[in-house]
């Protein structure tokens, strides 16, 4: 019988999609990078004797099914699924995702080996699922696979995606064997989905906080999900004249550069000034981005959280009349466009009570966490009672190579996936 510890799994990838010029790990989704890890999860799985297949919207499942079943495709409905993705942002850390994928294998080894000795009794088949595009760092939506797979985004939409080469979604996928025609929401696997758990790294500072941390600083290893914040993204594009760095007179220029930077500012104020929220601009794209060229547009993302999803609409509002304001003054004109948007997710009071109490088997405690973070679990939730795991970040830094997890507080976290999936298997 396979059985692997969830580092001995991360080290074996830790070599795969080193960024080396941002640092940290690149692996948007069917990179070479991204393709490298899908294959070791498959070979993992199938090493294990889990049956491995892709379904139609590119999610991967690997099938526990339950002993001396007949039906095999009807034991499979109502399953109990757990897993997480392989994708990464831009020069992010080694556990954003993978963490949750290789804890779920060493979960099902722990529990693979309780059922030889007779230990475990399964009422429903097991699953591990691995989604794509859970960053939207290549197509820009994020939980792509778990979007497709509810119908959140319109497959229409999803094909005409492009990414920063111009690939669109509908080329990638075909190139990678997909059929374009088969993307959208899928009944059929839905009702595969009993319930859903997604054990992830913590991505801030929650259990580090004085709330939580024992005398010496130390917080516990592992939390339970409570919410996730509503969260979307925008791009503003500026567009202004394109000219020559060296002939165009300081007063002669529209520079939608100059309004860019005056936005991003405007930005930091009105996410400052609004209780729990979070407005970012992380990526910032000149047009055609030379160091002599006045740009003839600027492309901005803005990424604004907050848990009431009025609050969200109106920070965006906000934002978008004081963009519109700066463009005027520079001489430029700017145009809004939503890219997604996730509601505030609340995660079912049921199944959080229930992971508490497994939980407590392995830790003295696990607190219920919020999380600003969003998640394929986030995604699921409007379907399917999902929960989540979280297991303690040191650092309290995320998508950043700094994000890290001890491997002791990893492995907690695998058993207390395992003792979770078994109580409700
Ligand atoms: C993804 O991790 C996100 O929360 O943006
Ligand atoms: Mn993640
Ligand atoms: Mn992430
Ligand atoms: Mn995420």
């Amino acid at each position: 019988m396979q059985t692997s510890t969830v580092n001995s799994l991360l080290a074996a990838i830790a070599d795969v999609g080193r960024d080396q010029k941002r640092g940290g790990y690149s692996r948007a989704v069917y990179s070479d990078a991204e393709l490298s890890l899908r294959e070791w999860f498959i070979a993992e799985a199938t090493t294990r004797g889990l049956e491995v297949s892709t379904d139609a919207n590119g999610i991967i499942w690997a099938w526990w099914d339950l002993p001396g079943a007949t039906d095999v495709a009807a034991s499979r409905r109502g399953a109990l699924v757990t897993g997480s993705h392989l994708d990464s942002v831009p020069g992010g850390g080694a556990f954003d995702g993978p963490l949750g994928v290789a804890s779920s294998l060493a979960a099902y080894d722990v529990l693979a080996a309780r059922e030889a000795s007779g230990a475990l009794l399964r009422n429903r088949a097991m699953a591990i699922s691995v989604f794509p595009e859970e960053e939207g760092s290549r197509f820009g939506v994020a939980c792509l696979g778990s979007r497709l797979l509810t119908g959140a985004i319109d497959p229409v939409r999803a094909l005409n995606l492009r990414d920063a080469a111009g690939n669109t979604f509908a080329d990638v996928a075909k190139a990678n064997g997909m059929d374009p025609a088969g993307f959208g929401r899928d009944e059929s696997t839905l009702g595969l989905i009993g319930d859903f758990i997604e054990l992830h790294v913590e991505q801030g500072k929650g259990l580090n906080s004085e709330a939580f941390t024992d005398a010496a600083g130390r917080g516990p290893a592992l939390a339970v999900g409570d919410t996730i914040l509503g969260h979307g993204r925008w791009k503003l594009s500026f567009t202004g004249q394109g000219n020559h760095a060296g002939t165009t007179l300081m007063s002669d220029r529209s520079d939608p550069m100059l309004a860019a930077a005056q936005c991003v500012v405007a930005v930091r104020q009105t996410g400052a000034a609004q209780d729990n929220a979070r407005a970012t601009v992380g990526r910032l794209e000149p047009v055609p981005g030379g160091t002599n060229v006045i740009a003839s547009r600027v492309d901005l993302w803005l990424d604004v959280r907050h848990p009431d999803d009025a609050i969200t609409a109106m920070l965006v509002e906000k934002i978008h009349g004081q963009a519109q304001r700066i463009a005027a003054l520079e001489g430029c004109s700017v145009l809004l466009t939503e890219e997604s948007f996730s509601n505030t997710v609340h995660f079912d009071p049921a199944l959080a009570k229930a992971l508490s109490v497994s939980v407590r088997r392995t830790v003295a405690d696990a607190p219920l966490l919020p999380t600003g973070a969003g998640h394929d679990a986030g995604v699921l939730a409007s379907e399917v009672p999902t929960g989540m795991l979280y297991v303690r970040n040191p650092s309290g830094i995320s998508h950043s190579p700094e994000e890290y997890v001890e491997n002791d507080d990893a492995h907690a976290g695998v058993l207390a996936l395992a003792d979770v999936l078994e109580d409700l298997l």
